[in-house]
């Protein structure tokens, strides 16, 4: 068989604000595969079906000399990140032909791994469902993994509890909704488990109509992240910091590798 495209995603420059396809990220598709004959050297042919695009990746997109708690792409290296690929030929025990690998992948379309210590948290999907493979990079992937772990972890919900939820339209808000809506059974609920939604593009609108939003005593912030500073070259310093004793305010941050080995059992 002729060789195959074998494109890539490879990070090209660091970026100082939002990242801007084809000068912060380059497409290249110079790279051609041998399907049939590439040597796998006791290892397993996989063709990559879906990769995650998550917000963090932002972050890695960073000087290296910077420290964090992700690792930095590398200049000139394709982006990685979850993802499920096919397994098309193998020479291992561990995986045959067939077999889908939720894992960690580069952003190319095709990727001999010697073995799967290689592909770094790697779980065979059985699928018996038969979702499509790109929900394993939605609700039963990161974003999902994350509103799982953060809300068993930290949520100790009660009945009558009010949640509020920032990046609601996102994949993990959008989860969190539908884990308060499914814990609390409210009736009040829209179809999609929101009582209220807004736009945060216009907040004052909604100020305005519905009044202040006022910061329960005791209330308890599960924070996973923090959007509006991703690409903001001068982060904003937070603002009302008195608040924390003045109404005991609970905070906890996580970050979902941090519960990774606790829930694997679950899928996680
Ligand atoms: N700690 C962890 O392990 C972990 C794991 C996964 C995700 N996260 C974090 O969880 C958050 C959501 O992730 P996601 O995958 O759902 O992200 P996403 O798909 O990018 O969705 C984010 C949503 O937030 C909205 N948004 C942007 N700026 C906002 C602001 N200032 N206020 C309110 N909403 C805003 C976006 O709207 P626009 O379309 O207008 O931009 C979008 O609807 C991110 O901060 C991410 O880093 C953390």
């Amino acid at each position: 068989m002729a060789p195959a495209r074998n494109a890539r995603v490879l990070f090209n420059e660091i970026p100082s604000g939002y990242p801007i396809p084809g000068k912060t990220t380059v497409y290249d598709d110079s790279q051609t595969i041998d399907i049939d004959g590439v040597p796998l050297n006791g290892g397993f042919l996989i063709k990559v079906l879906v990769l995650s695009i998550d917000p963090y990746l932002r972050g890695r997109m960073r000087d290296p000399s910077i420290k964090s708690y992700s690792i930095a792409y590398t200049i000139g290296a394709p982006l990685d990140n979850f993802g499920v690929g096919v397994v098309l030929r193998s020479e291992s025990d561990e995986l045959k032909v067939g077999d889908h690998v939720y894992g960690y992948y580069p952003f190319q379309e095709y990727v001999v791994y010697e073995d799967i210590a290689a592909l770094r948290l790697a779980r065979v999907l059985k699928n018996e469902e038969g979702l499509p493979w790109s929900v394993y990079v939605g609700v039963c992937g990161l974003p999902g993994h994350t509103v799982h772990h953060g809300w068993m972890e930290f949520a100790k919900q009660k009945e009558g509890d009010v949640v509020f939820v920032t990046t609601g339209a996102g994949p993990v808000g959008l989860q969190v909704i539908s884990r308060a809506h499914y814990t609390f059974d409210s009736p009040r609920l829209l179809q999609d488990g929101t009582d209220v939604a807004f736009n945060y593009k216009k907040t004052i609108d909604v100020l305005m109509k519905e009044g202040p939003i006022d910061i329960m005593a005791c209330a308890c912030f599960i924070e996973c992240g923090m959007i509006s500073a991703y690409n903001n070259a001068d982060d904003y310093a937070m603002k009302n910091l008195p608040l924390i004793f003045t109404k005991s305010l609970t905070l906890y941050d996580f970050t979902v590798m941090d519960f990774h080995h606790k829930y694997a059992d679950q899928g996680g």
